[in-house]
């Protein structure tokens, strides 16, 4: 389906708007691409300016955490990729909470999500959780040149019902189904660029009071048993980014990364 945001790949007014609206300082549109987060590694080694995007409408080798693939449909996702120059190793740290906060803002502004039930959750470290489900997805990896920090922060979003391939079944939300209609994916990308440029402004090594609260507000695991990567109850996200976790003799642990099970 052709939509204002697979239009961006042959309309350089559209993706030059979209620069001035974001106050970015470029953006690539690609129909298909192996991994945006490829192209943007290679952009930001060849000393691309901070807040250069790289979109896509498809991808052939769309990269997770962990070494997992990301999988999506033409037509059916936002995939883009960022290249940012973070302040310290701290704030390069703090990444993947700021962008979550900035990110379910941004998503429940263009759903118009006023149900509890409907609000994007955030479950620690990258993922996007709605009604329950993965809706997308943050990937963030560093670079790093003598004194100079990147990073290369990947975002996914589900945007239209997912079709399970080959039998296999996946439980997945999407933007349209919560919004109740069709949601325009140029205008989710360009809430969400919008939102992260304010958020990700925010270089202090330590998360503040106000972004500790709005996480905790969204806190998918707050309160849930998880098995992995240690066990115990979540208590929330301290100011470092680390998850905290009481386990049954009343421990209190910080795991600093991983993948949670529950
Ligand atoms: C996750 O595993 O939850 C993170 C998924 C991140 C996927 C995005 S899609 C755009 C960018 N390009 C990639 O290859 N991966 C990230």
């Amino acid at each position: 389906m052709t939509d204002e945001y697979s239009s961006l790949a042959g309309n350089a007014a559209l993706r030059s708007a979209l620069c001035s609206e974001c106050d970015i300082p470029a953006v690539e549109f690609f129909r298909t691409i192996d991994s945006t987060q490829r192209r943007a590694r290679e952009l930001a080694s060849d000393n691309a300016p901070e807040w250069t995007i790289v979109v896509a409408d498809h991808q052939s080798a769309g990269r997770g955490q962990h070494g997992r693939r990301w999988a999506s449909a033409p037509g059916n996702s936002v995939l883009f990729s960022i290249v940012l120059r973070p302040a310290s190793q701290e704030s390069m740290a703090l990444m993947p909470i700021r962008s979550g906060i900035a990110i379910a803002d941004a998503l429940d502004r263009v759903t118009g999500a006023s149900m509890l039930l409907d609000r994007i959750r955030l479950k620690w470290p990258n993922d996007l959780v709605a009604r329950d489900a993965k809706l997308g997805g943050i990937l963030c990896e560093g670079q790093i040149r003598g004194d100079e920090l990147r990073a290369i922060v990947g975002i996914g979003i589900n945007v239209r019902p997912f079709e399970p391939t080959q039998g296999v079944t996946v439980s997945t939300a999407c933007l349209d189904s919560i919004a109740g209609r069709v949601v325009s994916r140029i205008d989710v990308l360009r809430e969400v660029v919008l939102s992260m440029r304010a958020s990700l402004s925010q270089a202090e090594p330590i998360l503040s009071n106000d972004e500790l609260s709005r996480y905790a507000s969204r806190d998918w695991l707050l309160g849930r048993i998880i098995t992995s990567p240690t066990q115990g109850k979540v208590l929330g996200v301290n100011e470092r980014g680390h998850l905290v976790v009481e386990n049954a003799s009343g421990f209190i642990e910080e795991v600093v990364t991983g993948s949670v099970a529950v």
